[in-house]
C-alpha cells in the first residue's frame, strides 16, 4: 500500500483529496494548522494526522520526516487573504502572508521533500495545487492572483529540474470550487478525482476546458502589447 502526503487536509480540496486516496487505498499522513479538521479528517481516512504551518520550512522538513516511504506529496494549503483589490490596496501583511503560505508553502515543500524523493531514486510524483488565477489575471484579487503566478512559474521550473529524474511534478488549476475557501463553484471531490486521474494519465497541468482559450487570449493579448482584460469562460 502506497503513503502520500498531503498539506491543507482539514477542509475542501485536500480533505477531498485524501476521501479519494483513501478509497483507492492510499496511506495518509496529513497537515494542517486547523486541528479539528485535521483530526476530523484523520479519522475519516485512517491517515496520521501532523499539525504543521507550511509557511513554517522546519514543520514543513519535520513533516517530510514523518512521511518516510511517501511517493505522493501534496502541496495543496492555500489561502486567499483578507483583502482584495487594486495590488495598492492590499496591506503588506496581507502580500506576506499569502505569498508565505501559498508561494512559502509550495516551496518549503519542494525543499522538504524533493532531495529525499530523489535520494530513494524511485518513482514519486509531487501534485502541487496551483489555480486558474495562477493561468490568467482576474482583476481585483488582491494577493491571491499574483501568488499563484508565482506558484504556477515555480512548478513549471521544478519540472524543468526534475526532467530525466524518476520525480515528477504537476499541478491542479481549478476554477471556483465550493470550499472553506469559496462559497460557490465545483465539487470539491470533483477536483480531486480529476487531478488523481490527471497523475495517473501523467498531465502536467489540469486546466479546465471551457477556460483554456480564455487564457490563452489573454497571454496573446499581453505580448501583442495590450492591456489585458478579465478572460471569460467558452460558453460552449
Ligand atoms: N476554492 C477555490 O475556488 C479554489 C480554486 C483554485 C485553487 N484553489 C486552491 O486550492 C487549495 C485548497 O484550498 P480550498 O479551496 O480547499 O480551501 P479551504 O480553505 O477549504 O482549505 C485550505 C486548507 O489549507 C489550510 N491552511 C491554510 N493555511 C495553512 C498553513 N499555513 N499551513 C497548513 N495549512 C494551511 C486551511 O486550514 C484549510 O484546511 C488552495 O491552495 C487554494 O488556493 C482553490
Amino acid at each position: 500500500m502506497s503513503l502520500a502526503v498531503i498539506t491543507g487536509a482539514a477542509s475542501g480540496i485536500g480533505a477531498a483529496l485524501a476521501d479519494v486516496l483513501a478509497a483507492r487505498g492510499t496511506r495518509l499522513v496529513l497537515a494542517d494548522v486547523d486541528l479539528g479538521g485535521l483530526a476530523e479528517t484523520a479519522v475519516r481516512t485512517g491517515g496520521t494526522a501532523v499539525p504543521t504551518d507550511v509557511a513554517d520550512p522546519a514543520a514543513m522538513d519535520a513533516l517530510a520526516e514523518h512521511s518516510v516511504g511517501a511517493r505522493l506529496v501534496c502541496l495543496n494549503a492555500g489561502i486567499v487573504g483578507t483583502a482584495v483589490g487594486a495590488p495598492w490596496e492590499v496591506p503588506p501583511e496581507d502580500w506576506d502572508r499569502v505569498f508565505a503560505v501559498n508561494v512559502g508553502g509550495v516551496v518549503n515543500g519542494l525543499r522538504a521533500f524533493v532531495p529525499r524523493l530523489l535520494a530513494t531514486d524511485e518513482p514519486a510524483h509531487v501534485l502541487v495545487t496551483a489555480s486558474l488565477a495562477g493561468m490568467a489575471v482576474f482583476g481585483g484579487g488582491g494577493a491571491y492572483g499574483p501568488s499563484k503566478h508565482a506558484v504556477s512559474a515555480v512548478v513549471q521550473h521544478a519540472a524543468m529540474a526534475l526532467a530525466g529524474t524518476p520525480v515528477t511534478i504537476g499541478m491542479i488549476c481549478p476554477a471556483l470550487v465550493a470550499t472553506g475557501l469559496s462559497a460557490e463553484g465545483v465539487a470539491a471531490s470533483t477536483v480531486a478525482e480529476e487531478a488523481l486521474d490527471a497523475v495517473d494519465a501523467g498531465v502536467f497541468a489540469v486546466v479546465p476546458p471551457q477556460w483554456r482559450a480564455a487564457v490563452i487570449a489573454q497571454v496573446g493579448s499581453v505580448v501583442a502589447g495590450r492591456v489585458p482584460v478579465s478572460p471569460v469562460p467558452d460558453s460552449r
